[in-house]
């Protein structure tokens, strides 16, 4: 019999007791023995929760309970979170999360503190909610040299370009309803503004490129800025404006990656992704281009990733090998920001704008009276080689393009 516990029980952790209570028998079946909930722990009352029993506020009982084998940390962010891992970990206990800021910024450490007490530190949650995607890039892939990943990383933010793409709903109105189906962070500027992708692409590109890359080491740029002209400008020009997240395997072999939003082709299976989906391609030397899809956040997605990590550290018991990764560093990521092709918008006559950026593609849009004009640009530039090009010129707005 394995016993687990529950840290925070939030949207995740609720969703997490019910997966686990409610699919006892199959989860039993699976993990070769019962996986009982033994211990909720919150600082908060829930009166009216089906688990009264086991709701305890004294994180140290779980600590000192050698029943205990796997905890789920579900409380969110760095403070708490991390040290109760920390304990956890130190009284051998394996430790399954959905907390994707501090495995981006404590992985390196927590996994090999892991390691170094026979344990595990599994986060197949923190990226894509219920996707499988870490354990494919680690198994799965694992023939293959990953050479590039890109994805729409982030729920919230795909649900509102969505709304405003097919609606024209306001941004205010569209991240309302997205946290009213509990998909945006506490405090959603995480998601509007690209710091939650960027936590996802760095987990992503430390586990394939094999260095921890932290989050101040990747651009990021979030979606507020967005206006329906751009939208309009988009769709004329056949694409859709997704953020994405996205890291490249250098000839020298470091990182470069970058979070913003694109212009992405409708040709590209990454356009399709719509709602709260998320969808990620990943690119290996051996298979080339495979994609994951499915639900990027949500109690139960999310909990569906959280219970399987469990479900394999309850059956692997004995034999389940670390996951690791080496230190990272400033030399992990490329010297050269990632030079990618521009959508530009400007307040100026089309030729003037092509001349400046050294070529491109003239965008149309209806019922455009207001003498601006866009471009894309002819080539791939770096973020200051753009800079340069556009000299004098005001850009009202300047997105990256997929290619
Ligand atoms: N706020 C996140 C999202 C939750 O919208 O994708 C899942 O990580």
């Amino acid at each position: 019999m394995t016993k687990t516990a529950i840290l925070g029980y939030g949207t995740v952790g609720s969703g997490v007791a019910e997966v686990l209570c409610g699919h006892a028998d199959s989860i039993a079946r699976k993990a070769d023995g019962p996986i009982a909930l033994k211990y909720i722990c919150d600082v908060r009352d829930f009166p009216d929760s089906p688990y009264q029993d086991l709701f305890t506020k004294d994180f140290s009982v779980i600590e000192r309970d050698p029943e205990v084998g796997i905890v789920v940390e579900t409380i969110g962010g760095i403070g708490v979170a991390l040290d109760f891992t920390r304990r956890c970990l130190r009284a051998g206990k394996s430790v399954v999360t959905s907390n994707k800021e501090l495995v981006a910024m404590h992985g390196y450490e927590l996994t090999h503190l892991a390691a170094e007490n026979g344990v595990c530190y599994l986060f197949e949650a923190s990226v894509g909610g219920g996707i499988p995607i870490i354990r494919p890039l680690t198994q799965c892939l694992a023939a293959n040299d990953l050479l590039e990943i890109t994805g729409i990383l982030n729920g919230t933010t795909n649900y509102i370009l969505t709304r405003m793409a097919r609606a024209g709903a306001p941004f205010a109105e569209a991240l309302k309803e997205a946290q009213a189906n509990g998909y945006a962070e506490r405090d959603p500027s995480a998601d509007v503004e690209g710091h939650d992708a960027c936590r996802k692409i760095c987990i992503l590109a430390s586990i394939a490129f094999g260095r921890h890359i932290y989050p101040d080491q990747v651009p990021t740029e979030g979606i507020s800025h967005i206006t329906p002209t751009d939208m309009d400008y988009a769709e004329q020009s056949g694409r859709k404006i997704k953020l994405l997240g996205r890291a490249v395997l250098m000839p020298d072999g470091t990182v470069s990656a970058c979070v913003g939003p694109h212009l992405v082709d409708l040709e590209n299976p990454l356009a399709g992704v719509e709602d709260v989906f998320n969808g990620i391609t990943v690119r290996g030397d051996a298979i080339g281009d495979v994609m994951f899809y499915g639900r990027g956040a949500g109690k139960l997605p999310t909990a569906s990733a959280v219970v399987a990590d469990v479900i394999d550290l309850a059956r692997n018991r004995e034999h389940r090998k670390p996951l690791l990764w080496e230190k990272g560093g400033p030399d992990a990521v490329s010297a050269q920001p990632m030079a990618t092709r521009w959508y530009v918008r400007a307040q100026t006559r089309p030729e003037e704008l092509r001349t400046a950026l050294g070529g491109g593609q003239l965008l149309a849009r209806r019922g455009n009276e207001n003498g601006e004009t866009a471009c894309i640009t002819a080539g791939a530039l770096t973020p200051e080689e753009l800079r340069q090009r556009l000299g004098a010129l005001q850009p009202l707005s300047v997105l990256r393009v997929l290619d």
